[in-house]
């Protein structure tokens, strides 16, 4: 039986285009609002079509020592050039891309899950200092 542990995949997002890319800084003020850009495809292309299309990014944060993670925010891309004349008729397609901010008092890691229609749930992750 599978479970989500064993179903995730990562890599290095520099070599594989599934991979969501964090760019966030090394180090954040306490309680100072930073950004934080995820995308995938950021250095190997990724198709964008109706029948192979990344659906949604999902961004979340562990700080060091705590059990659970929080979730800090979900990004669905749902145009994918399909209209009324069939697949990729639109001319219209959501970009993989997305920025969310967020803050913290504490240090941890910012993790990112992406979902690939046909090439399944991939993760990938950053450390973040808190001065
Ligand atoms: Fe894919």
């Amino acid at each position: 039986m599978a479970e989500f542990k064993d179903l995730f995949q990562s890599a290095d997002w520099k070599t594989e285009k599934h991979v969501p890319a964090i760019e966030a800084p090394d180090a954040v003020k306490k309680g100072e609002p930073f950004e934080v850009k995820v995308s995938v495809g950021k250095e190997v292309a990724h198709p964008n079509k109706t029948e192979h299309h990344i659906r949604w990014i999902n961004v979340w944060f562990h700080p060091d020592g705590s059990k659970f993670p929080y979730e800090i925010g979900m990004t669905s891309f749902t145009a994918h050039g399909e209209s009324m004349e069939g697949p990729d008729t639109s001319s219209i397609y959501t970009h993989h891309a997305a920025t969310l901010w967020f803050k913290t008092d504490k240090p941890g890691t910012i993790l990112a899950s992406s979902f690939c229609n046909i090439h399944g749930l991939w993760q990938s992750s950053k450390r973040l200092a808190v001065k």
